[in-house]
């Protein structure tokens, strides 16, 4: 009985503020991913805490974070396009972590750092206006009333968002979830330095110019939904 109590807290704990931590075992060469090439690409909260710019080898014009990258579809897309732009992928699911491993291995990709575990952890440790943009793709949508403080766009965590961004740098942010939509602008419209600037009505429908479909929007639009994206300016 003492086993199960114990287990059940466990399982409550792993799930207090996001979803699954793991999925299926990984496999043998995942693992030696995890083991060996993550410790190398690990975006240390020391070093990002003084310059985030000096978690990566050679200069960086500007530091891109992606929270929650999933399977790293739009991140390892960015990274190759812009090799002068640093990103930091933050992702508390291993085997997402995992995957993006493999293909930053295969495609020789030096322009990522990884942070495994709660974004909001990352950024607490990050100095003020460090960061040039903040990408937050399909959030877990917690669409059940009692969940919804789980969310991740919350006042206080744009208060953290907005202590690390740029003036004039962009939080980006895209759901699939109507209510997701309202939420996160009832929230923006209360953050005294973000903004949002539609620029017309149909702002929203449409991705931003280098958008690159991540898994779970593939999958949002094979059941019916219909994406809405966001940029916030900081002021
Ligand atoms: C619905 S999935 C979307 C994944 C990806 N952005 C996509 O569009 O395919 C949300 C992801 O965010 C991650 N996540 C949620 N809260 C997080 C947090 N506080 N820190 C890091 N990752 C988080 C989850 O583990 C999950 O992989």
């Amino acid at each position: 009985m003492a086993e199960i109590d114990s287990k059940e807290t466990e399982r409550r704990r792993e799930t207090a503020f996001f979803g699954r931590r793991k999925g299926h075992a990984l496999r043998s060469h995942q693992n030696n991913l995890m083991q060996s090439f993550l410790p190398k690409l690990l975006a240390d909260t020391t070093k990002a805490s003084t310059d985030p710019s000096s978690l990566f080898e050679d200069t960086k014009q500007q530091i891109h974070i992606e929270i929650g990258f999933g399977g790293g579809e739009h991140l390892i897309a960015r990274a190759q396009q812009n090799p002068d732009i640093g990103y930091i992928g933050c992702e508390a699911y291993v085997n997402g972590i995992a995957k993006l491993l493999n293909q930053i291995d295969v495609l020789k990709i030096e322009n990522i750092r990884i942070y495994p575990g709660d974004a909001l952890e990352f950024c607490k440790h990050l100095p003020s206006s460090s960061i040039d943009r903040l990408y937050i793709l399909y959030p877990d949508p917690w669409p059940k009333v009692r969940q919804r403080k789980r969310r991740i766009i919350s006042d206080e965590n744009l208060g953290v968002f907005q202590n690390i961004l740029k003036a004039g740098s962009e939080l980006r942010f895209a759901t699939d979830i109507d209510d997701y939509s309202a939420w996160t602008l009832a929230h923006i419209e209360r953050a005294p330095a973000l903004q949002w600037h539609p620029i017309s009505s149909l702002d929203w429908c449409e991705p931003w110019q280098d958008w690159t479909r991540t898994r779970y929007e593939a999958k949002a639009i094979r059941e019916g939904r219909v994406p809405a994206y966001f940029r916030f300016v900081r002021t």
